[in-house]
């Protein structure tokens, strides 16, 4: 696949670390994926070095030092302890690979910590084009990234995201891009992954009637909506506001292994969809803080949607002022109305054919 054809709207994560700060609700997520990662390193299929472990989607890698962490030490429980390790972390351009390499030199989780003969590095380039050479790769991670479609074309008119859309045509074109995506990213990890590699995956998705996502992002819609109200947007500037995320169903996911059982010679070994525990709301529970439980969720949501959102109000507008009003109205709402936030993720692992 060709440059050209990637089409992704280029915003990364905030800035400055701030998603390496705000990510707890995803740390919730991989934690829930990390038995499937451990058998997955202790039963991948190693031929030859060096070993090329892959994190497709890394952002600022916080999230990534537990997961690395185990490989590295399941790895060297079967291949000895000083087999070299390459890591190769991947993301947009625009992502803030700074504090990747900050992370990795300073924080007290870096696997790199007391380790020797690991070796990092990062590729600033979309993942639906090609990353690696061919069959470099021995395993491969992907967490919270695939939900995010490569194209920044459709418009809801009703919600603040593509996928939760109740127009027929918006879900339409959501599932006809999420479903092109998936065998895309497919096809193209095919070509990179050794024989008898794997790839383990946790994205967001949903059941056929709930996503999780209904009262959080509900909440940010009807902030937008007020903002609306009060003539800080025009109707086509909210309309213009959708982030370009769909969510899969457990059915979508397999839809290109049913013919076979393989699609481009990966197998898809395990499925299942996983209800995320709110690490907010456990807290809250125990302290009936409601302002610190408003405030994270406010820039959590922020972190990861706050890009995006900016790039999509024309650039003549004060974006940074207009994006902060939009999270302040929405942490008030959250404040208002505090509930857990338990999404769904599907957790994948995938094989290639030895
Ligand atoms: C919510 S963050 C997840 C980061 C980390 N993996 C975690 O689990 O916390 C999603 C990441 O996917 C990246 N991403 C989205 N589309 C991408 C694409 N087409 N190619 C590479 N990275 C992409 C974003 O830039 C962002 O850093």
């Amino acid at each position: 696949m060709s440059d050209q054809q990637t089409q992704n709207s280029g915003a990364a994560m905030e800035g400055g670390g701030f998603y390496n700060r705000n990510s707890a609700m995803q740390a919730s997520g991989i934690a829930a994926l990390l038995s499937l990662w451990e058998a997955a390193c202790l039963t991948v299929h190693i031929d030859q070095g060096p070993l090329t472990i892959v994190d497709y989607g890394s952002s600022q890698g916080r999230n990534s030092m537990a997961p690395m962490r185990i490989a590295i030490n399941g790895l060297r429980d079967r291949l000895g302890q000083s087999v070299p390790i390459e890591i190769v972390h991947t993301d947009l351009p625009s992502n803030d690979f700074s504090a990747l390499f900050e992370a990795l030199a300073s924080d007290p989780d870096s696997y790199m910590l007391g380790a020797s003969d690991i070796f990092p590095s990062a590729i600033g380039r979309s993942y639906f084009a090609p990353l690696l050479s061919p069959q470099r790769v021995h395993l491969g991670w992907t967490t919270w990234a695939l939900q995010w479609m490569n194209t920044g074309a459709i418009e809801a008119q009703d919600h603040i995201l593509a996928g939760m859309s109740a127009s027929p045509s918006v879900a339409s074109a959501v599932a006809k891009q999420q479903a092109s995506d998936w065998e895309c990213f497919l096809r193209l990890r095919s070509q990179e992954m050794r024989p008898g590699a794997k790839l383990v995956a946790g994205f967001t998705a949903r059941t056929t009637t709930d996503t999780g996502w209904e009262w959080l992002l509900g909440e940010l819609w009807s902030a937008a909506g007020e903002m609306r109200k009060d003539g800080l947007f025009s109707e086509e500037e909210l309309n213009r506001l959708t982030i370009p995320i769909g969510l899969r169903s457990l059915e979508d996911i397999k839809a290109p292994f049913i013919q076979s059982g393989y699609y481009a010679d990966l197998r898809l070994q395990h499925l299942d969809l996983v209800k995320v525990s709110d690490p907010c709301w456990e807290e809250f529970e125990r302290s009936g803080d409601e302002a610190t439980f408003a405030k994270r969720h406010a820039d959590m949501t922020r972190a990861w949607s706050g890009p995006v959102i900016a790039s999509l109000i024309a650039d003549s507008r004060n974006r940074i002022e207009l994006v902060s009003d939009l999270f302040s109205r929405f942490e008030r709402r959250l404040l208002e109305n505090p509930r857990p936030h338990q999404p769904y993720m599907a957790a994948v692992v995938l094989s290639k054919r030895p």
